[in-house]
């Protein structure tokens, strides 16, 4: 299969991407995305750090001492801060304007199962969040303003005791860059980064997202508790007298363990855990069911007239047997599979006639605000 050039890596193919830097080496494209269309105002992010289901952070620098606070925000906070050296950022705006959603998108060259959210990040002059490294990989996309960068190799990842938030307790920048609007920087997880805005600006942040091994075993087994169902009763018909009562004895050790063990999966029980584990939004996040919604006749309408949205929010995946929505399986027909894989993977569908079980399908999604057709 050849890979089309993807524009925003610098016409690199996502094959090459994948192959030379994709978790494995930092990567500095200039002028990788300069139209993002309406710039993202402060004073919008102000406001949608003020509200209550949205994750925003302020971060200040002073007198040696790093302070954090956690949104909600107050415009009135906003009015206390000095003109230089704090940093406001604002987790998914990706959920609450669509020109940004669709910079998060543009990232369909890896999995969407892997993509997290964009997050974004202004500040003045001298504004920090410090020398760190994350978990994820990530894309730091430059816009407006200017921003020094510097990058580590370094295997020293020791942090500042106390801080409240992780601080390398020493960086030995390998490389320096300035970059300007458009620049996109991709950094694999663990890579040391220390960034400081030199004229006021914005970061946008493409982050990937990762589960660590205790995370997905946890999370596979509270996902088997709700489905094992095992027939059967611990028995003892010739239990022999013990001579010692309080003894655990081996004979029922080894019934249980035989019992443990009718608990089996496959690939197909792991592949149904990913597609509900992996759909499931964030604890914060909520759809808005249609006020006054229309019956199933005119959606189809609708549909046939503007086609079909997804929600910001909604997250659609699928495996090779079931489509998953929002955390639970769509319960697909096999005929529709196609559309409902095309709806995944485009995140709309033009206006067209579609089939009636499809459109019961889409209907039920509709009432729960999961996606519009207007
Ligand atoms: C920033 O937006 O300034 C910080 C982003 C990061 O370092 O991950
Ligand atoms: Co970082």
């Amino acid at each position: 299969m050849t890979h089309p050039p993807i524009e925003i890596l610098g016409g690199m193919t996502a094959d090459v991407f994948i192959r030379d830097y994709w978790q494995k080496a930092p990567l500095l494209i200039r002028g990788a995305l300069t139209d993002v269309g309406e710039p993202v105002g402060l004073e919008w992010l102000k406001e949608l750090a003020s509200q209550d289901e949205v994750e925003s952070r302020l971060i200040e620098y002073r007198q040696s001492k790093w302070l954090v606070e956690h949104g909600p925000l107050s415009a009135r906070r906003f009015d206390r801060l000095p003109e230089s050296d704090w940093t406001v950022l604002v987790q998914s705006v990706n959920h609450h304007l669509p020109h940004i959603a669709d910079i998060l998108w543009r990232f369909d060259f890896l999995p969407f199962a892997r993509l997290d959210d964009l997050m974004i990040s202004y500040a003045p002059p001298g504004g920090t969040v410090g020398p760190h490294f994350d978990s994820y990989d990530v894309f730091l996309l430059q816009v407006g303003g200017k921003k020094r960068w510097q990058i580590s190799g370094q295997e020293d990842i020791r942090l500042v005791e106390g801080a409240p938030i992780k601080i390398l307790q020493s960086f030995e920048a390998d490389q320096t860059w300035e970059v300007n609007h458009g620049d996109l920087l991709y950094l694999p997880p663990k890579y040391a980064h220390y960034g400081v805005a030199l004229e006021p600006g914005m970061t946008y942040s493409i982050g990937f997202r990762a589960p660590t091994q205790q995370e997905l075993v946890t999370q596979f087994l509270i996902y088997l508790q709700d489905r094992v169902a095992l027939e059967g009763m611990y028995a003892d018909p010739n239990l022999t007298p013990p001579t010692e009562p309080a003894r655990i004895a081996p004979e029922m050790v080894t019934q249980v363990a035989t019992m443990l063990k009718a608990i089996q999966w496959d690939d197909a029980t792991v592949a149904d855990f990913l597609g509900h584990y992996l759909s499931e939004p964030k604890p914060h996040v909520f759809y808005d069911a249609p006020d006054e919604p229309m019956g199933e006749d005119d959606f189809a309408e609708a549909l046939a007239t503007h086609g079909l949205s997804l929600d910001l929010k909604t997250q659609i995946l699928f495996t090779e047997t079931e489509v998953y929505c929002n955390g639970e399986p769509i319960g697909t027909e096999a005929e529709d599979t196609t559309l409902w894989r095309q709806l995944a993977n485009q995140r709309q569908l033009p206006p067209a006639a579609y089939p009636a079980d499809f459109i019961a399908g889409l209907y039920e999604g509709y009432l729960s605000g999961y996606w519009y057709a207007e």
